[in-house]
C-alpha cells in the first residue's frame, strides 16, 4: 500500500509545477503560448486538486496518525501538503470565478504571487517526503539557511510567524480598501 502514496504524489507535484509554469507564462509572456497557458489553466488546477486529495487520503490511510505526528519530518510534510493544497485551492477559485478576466491588469500579479508561494510550499512538501524515503536534496540546505532543520524543527521560527501575521493584516487591509473603493 505504501506504493500507492509514492505513485499518487506525482500527480499533485507534477500538475502544481505545470500550473505554476502556466501562470508565469500566461502573466509574463506575450503570444500564442501565453494564450494557451491561460486557456488551459483551470483544468490543470482542478486535476491538481484531485491528485492532491488522492495523495493526502493515501498518506492518512497508509501510515498510523500517531506515527506521522510524532516525527517532525512527517508532521511538517503533512503541514506543507495542506498549505500547498490551500494555496492552489485559492488559485483555482480565483481563476474559476474570474474566468477570462483572471489575468487582466494587476490581477495577474495576485496569481503570480500565489503561484510562487505555492511553488515553494509544494517543493518543501516534496523535499520532506524525499527525506522520509532517504532521498534528501540540496533544497533542504536552503531551508536550513532559513533556520529550518528538517529532522528536528517542529515549529515555524518566530520570524516566520511575524511575517505571516504582517501578510495577514496587509491582505485584510487591502481587501477592505478595495471593497470600499468598489462599493
Ligand atoms: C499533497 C500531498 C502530498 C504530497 C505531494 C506528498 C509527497 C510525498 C513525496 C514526494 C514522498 C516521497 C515519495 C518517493 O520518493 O517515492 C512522500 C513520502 C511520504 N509521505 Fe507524502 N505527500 C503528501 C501527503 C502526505 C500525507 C497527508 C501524509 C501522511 C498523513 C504523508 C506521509 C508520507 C510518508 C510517511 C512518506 C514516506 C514514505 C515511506 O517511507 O515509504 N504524505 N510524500
Amino acid at each position: 500500500m505504501t506504493g500507492m502514496h509514492h505513485m499518487l504524489v506525482h500527480f499533485p507535484l507534477g500538475l502544481w509545477a505545470l500550473a505554476t509554469l502556466m501562470i508565469l507564462v500566461g502573466a509574463l509572456l506575450p503570444g500564442r503560448l501565453a494564450e494557451l497557458s491561460r486557456a488551459a489553466l483551470l483544468p490543470v488546477l482542478v486535476l491538481s486538486l484531485l491528485g492532491a486529495l488522492a495523495a493526502i487520503v493515501t498518506g492518512f490511510l497508509v501510515w498510523p496518525l500517531e506515527a506521522s505526528t510524532h516525527s517532525p519530518l512527517t508532521r511538517n510534510h503533512i503541514l506543507m501538503a495542506f498549505w500547498s493544497l490551500g494555496i492552489f485551492t485559492m488559485l483555482t477559485v480565483l481563476v474559476w470565478r474570474a474566468g477570462e478576466a483572471a489575468f487582466d491588469g494587476a490581477r495577474r500579479w495576485v496569481l503570480v504571487l500565489l503561484a510562487l508561494i505555492g511553488g515553494l510550499l509544494f517543493a518543501t512538501a516534496g523535499t520532506l517526503g524525499g527525506h522520509l524515503v532517504g532521498a534528501p536534496t540540496l533544497f533542504s540546505d536552503i531551508l536550513g539557511l532559513l533556520g529550518w532543520e528538517v529532522y528536528t524543527t517542529f515549529y515555524s521560527p518566530l520570524w516566520v510567524v511575524v511575517v505571516m501575521v504582517i501578510i495577514g493584516i496587509a491582505a485584510g487591509g487591502l481587501g477592505l480598501k478595495s471593497q470600499r473603493s468598489s462599493g
